[in-house]
């Protein structure tokens, strides 16, 4: 499939997606989100890809939603049409591990979209920031509330109250990013953390994802119980045999998927 603003490379089990709008800091127009919709709906619907990645350029992974685009709306226009409501709830459908890439500015939308991926590999050079106040507006697509459930309320708020960007070392000390490598790594460490999951069985992947978004969701008891249930879940299933079995034998697991 041919995209504008995106480009998409499948090999080895894994999508990779970068955005791909260099004269605008990747901003995040109606083209791109809705090219990334596609790009995720393909993704899910091909039985060859395990795993997504998602990166911008060494400047930016996206500097947020496109201003100039979005600068003339009025009222009625964005709540009629959900502004970036429809066009980013193809992200969370998405069974398929995403991870999050991130080099250069990852900036209110561009943050916000970092944060609705599975886990986020930052770059020395990435700087995160929710700076939406310096426009009259508030996050639109989950930074108020994502940034806070991930890193607490103080540290949210000082990002979205001031419009400051943090660094890579200080999103990782606040839970942000699950690790922080020399921007020349940044693709290999994040391609390298793919491979590893394309190694697994794709449906325990899949049980990994919905029992840790479960954890935002519900009351600790109820997920809990969701787990401890998926968990006994997976004892029907071939991938558990097998991979019970591997270890027992002194084997690498064969996974199927079953
Ligand atoms: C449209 C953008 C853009 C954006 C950068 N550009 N960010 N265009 N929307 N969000 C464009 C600039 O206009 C400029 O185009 C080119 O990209 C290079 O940017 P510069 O500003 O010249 O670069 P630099 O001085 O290095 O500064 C980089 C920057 C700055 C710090 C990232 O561009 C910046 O502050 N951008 C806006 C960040 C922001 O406020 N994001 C939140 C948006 S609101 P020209 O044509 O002049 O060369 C938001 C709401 C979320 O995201 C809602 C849900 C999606």
């Amino acid at each position: 499939m041919a995209y504008e603003t995106l480009i998409v490379e499948i090999e080895d089990h894994i999508a990779l997606i970068k955005l791909n709008r260099p004269d605008a800091m990747n901003a995040l127009n109606t083209q791109l989100l809705e090219e990334l919709s596609k790009a995720l709906r393909a993704c899910e619907s091909n039985d060859k890809v395990r795993c997504v990645v998602l990166t911008g350029s060494d400047k930016a992974f996206a500097a947020g939603a496109d201003i100039k685009e979005m600068s003339d709306k009025s009222f009625v226009e964005a709540f009629t049409n959900d502004l970036f409501g429809r066009e980013t709830q193809e992200m969370l459908r998405c069974r398929k591990p995403i991870i999050a890439a991130v080099a250069g500015y990852a900036l209110g939308g561009g943050c916000e979209l970092a944060m609705m991926c599975d886990f986020i590999i930052a770059a020395d050079t990435a700087k995160f920031g929710q700076p939406e106040i310096n426009l009259g507006v508030v996050a639109g697509i989950g930074g108020t509330q994502r940034l806070t459930r991930f890193a607490g309320k103080s540290k949210s708020m000082d990002m979205h109250l001031t419009g400051r960007f943090m660094t890579a070392e200080e999103a990782e000390r606040s839970g942000l990013v699950s690790r922080v490598v020399p921007a020349k790594k940044l693709m290999e460490e994040a391609m390298g953390a793919a491979a590893k999951i394309t190694e697994k069985s794709a449906l325990t992947a899949m049980a990994v994802k919905e029992a840790v978004n479960r954890a935002y969701e519900v009351p600790l008891n109820e997920g809990l119980l969701f787990e401890r249930r998926l968990f006994h879940a997976l004892f029907a299933t071939d991938d558990q045999k097998e991979g019970m079995a591997a270890f027992l034998e002194k084997r690498e697991a064969q996974f199927r998927d079953k």
